[in-house]
């Protein structure tokens, strides 16, 4: 079975259609990623997939484990597994990083039926983490993204990945805005998560962060459709020769 499938979706923000109809299918332990041109839709996929208000799905379904999650609300899929870190990370002003992170851990462990953490042991498991993707202890006191730099807060989306170990997850532009030690580093922690058991679909703009997560399938996005997919050579065809040739071809 797969972790993800996705059949026929379609979806509208304001009224206006920008998905139209999308297949996909993520097996246990694969990693996709999607490559598209700017405002082919890519981040609107993972809006809808997640749950974020005002990204209406007009038709099709979603499959998350099996199960549709049309009915579910943003934080019902969250716990029941699917993680999204955003192209625009959000600050959260007055919220506090260790708490925030406890609090969304604690209710992915009680809807698996497992016990919650307690303080002690929960800020030993995210220095741990921390320390792997170069968040320093600064970063962890203070309010969720609150004046963290771009690189940062992409850092802290992985750490985030990290604690509540999604079945399936959703990096959109993680790569973007980081320097090329951080892009190792998070490259590095994304890696060490893999499993057999999680999937992963990666948003991205460039090959450079797949030959460091090397996807088991690349998908093309235009204009709300996938036109092509392939194994990782199609995102050196890109880079290569644009969007247009695939364009032509599709
Ligand atoms: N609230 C909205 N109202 C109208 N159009 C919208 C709205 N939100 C998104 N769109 C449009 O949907 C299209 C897809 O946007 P999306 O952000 O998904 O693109 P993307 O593939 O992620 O692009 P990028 O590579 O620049 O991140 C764009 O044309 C965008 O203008
Ligand atoms: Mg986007």
């Amino acid at each position: 079975m797969s972790i993800l499938d996705i059949k026929k979706l379609t979806a509208s923000v304001d009224g206006k259609e920008i998905l139209h109809g999308i297949d996909l299918k993520i097996n246990p332990g694969e990693v996709h990623a999607i490559m598209g041109p700017n405002g082919s839709g890519k981040s609107t996929l993972s809006y809808v997939l997640s749950g974020r208000m005002g990204y209406e799905i007009t038709g099709g379904d979603v499959l998350l484990n099996g199960e549709s999650i049309m009915e579910l609300e943003a934080d019902e899929r969250a716990r029941s597994g699917l993680f999204l870190a955003f192209q625009y990370p959000v600050e959260l002003p007055g919220v506090s990083g260790m708490s925030f992170l406890r609090a969304s851990v604690n209710s992915r462990l009680r809807e698996r039926g497992e016990e919650e953490v307690d303080q002690l042991s929960f800020v030993k498991i995210v220095r741990a983490e921390s320390k792997k993707l170069g968040i320093s202890d600064d970063m962890l006191k203070r309010a969720v993204n609150v004046g963290f730099s771009g690189g940062e807060k992409k850092r802290y989306e992985i750490l985030q990945m990290a604690l509540l170990k999604p079945s399936m997850a959703i990096l959109d532009e993680t790569d973007s805005g980081l320097d090329v030690d951080a892009l190792k580093i998070v490259s590095e922690g994304v890696n060490l998560l893999r499993h057999p058991d999680r999937s992963m679909l990666v948003i991205t703009h460039y090959q450079r962060l797949l030959s460091h997560i090397i996807p088991d399938k690349v998908h093309i996005l235009s204009e709300g459709r996938i036109i092509k997919s392939g194994d990782k050579s199609l995102a050196l065809e890109v880079e290569e020769n644009g969007y247009a040739g695939i364009n032509d071809a599709a």
